[in-house]
């Protein structure tokens, strides 16, 4: 396995995906999440060590970073702008709006063109852009209508606030939905090595070339723990659980762009070493049957 201080730009080496055809970044991104406070709630645990964390992104060749109005709220995407503003031109820092976050870990999904006009007006300014280059929403809101959610998002892309949409939390059926009304870039769901209920949708991004972005890769750093069912066969690798974790994820699908959170300098650059490992097909199969059983 490559050494993150012999390859400075390591996240290189999971290869480039253009996002709606026209954002190339590097396969292996970073979620910001992990830089606010517990449950996604408040200002860092260690702030100096969340600029650090988001400098290093970039430095290890991170092009792709995610992150939603509602983390902090708002303060996750003030310390990505304080760190990296301005932005490297070929940085694409996409966001999320379309959930109210009252509390530490309450979430719920507030999809009023209102809300959302507002949510996008207030990132714009928190990122320091003049358009979001993928903008995803963050949750469908069963209470409105799909169409009036997207039909504000499709006329902040014609106002030129936003460039592509991106959904994240969808069923097949409403990823279709929603293709009916507006071109879809890219989409979010829960994917890990362990949780693999949204092979469905995945299948459907692959065959659309829809990226999609797994949240939790590694299981919120269940599959990362010494005791990770991942762990015998990472040792066997000669690699760490969570680097065969993203490295199973890499391999499993050319639309996979994983963005893994940490809090941690030393996490990050644990993870991005994963950009380098290599899997036979026989290895993905064996590891997907692993934690199948
Ligand atoms: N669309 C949505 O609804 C949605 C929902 C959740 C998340 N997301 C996005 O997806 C991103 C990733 O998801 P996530 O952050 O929830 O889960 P994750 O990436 O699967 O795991 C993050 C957790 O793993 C730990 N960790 C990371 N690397 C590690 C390592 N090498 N060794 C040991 N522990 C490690 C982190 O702790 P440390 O900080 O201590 O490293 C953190 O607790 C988020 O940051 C966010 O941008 C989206």
């Amino acid at each position: 396995m490559t050494d993150v201080h012999t390859t400075p730009d390591i996240a290189r080496l999971s290869g480039t995906f253009a996002i709606g055809g026209d954002l190339p970044v590097h396969r292996l991104g970073f979620g910001a999440m992990q830089l606010v406070g517990e449950g996604a709630w408040g200002e860092p645990r260690d702030r100096d060590e969340a600029m650090a964390v988001l400098r290093r992104a970039v430095e290890l060749g991170v092009t792709l970073i995610d992150t939603a109005d509602s983390y902090g709220p708002e303060i996750n995407e003030l310390l990505i702008r304080e760190a990296l503003h301005p932005y490297p031109e070929n940085l694409l820092v996409t966001t999320k709006v379309g959930m109210l976050h009252p509390g530490p870990g309450q979430w719920e999904a507030r999809g009023t063109p209102r809300h959302l006009k507002q949510q996008v007006e207030s990132s714009l300014r928190n990122l320091g852009l003049e358009r979001i280059d993928l903008l995803q929403l963050h949750w469908i809101d069963p209470e409105v209508p799909l169409s009036e959610q997207l039909g504000a998002l499709v006329e902040l892309r014609e106002q030129g606030k936003i460039h592509h949409i991106g959904l994240t939390g969808v069923t097949r059926e409403q990823l279709r939905s929603a293709r009916a009304i507006t071109p879809v870039a890219s989409v979010q769901n829960e994917y890990n090595p362990s949780l693999r209920r949204a092979d469905d949708v995945l299948e459907r991004c692959e065959s659309e070339g829809i990226a999609f972005l797994p949240w939790a890769p590694i299981a919120r750093g269940e599959l990362a723990r010494p005791d990770s069912p991942l762990a015998p066969l990472a040792a066997e690798h000669g690699v760490t659980p969570a680097q065969l974790a993203l490295a199973w994820l890499l391999h499993r699908s050319p639309v996979m762009l994983p963005i893994p959170g940490t809090s941690r300098v030393a996490h990050l650059e644990e993870n991005m070493a994963a950009a380098s490992v290599s899997l036979s097909e026989d290895e993905v199969e064996r590891i997907a049957k692993f934690l199948a059983v």
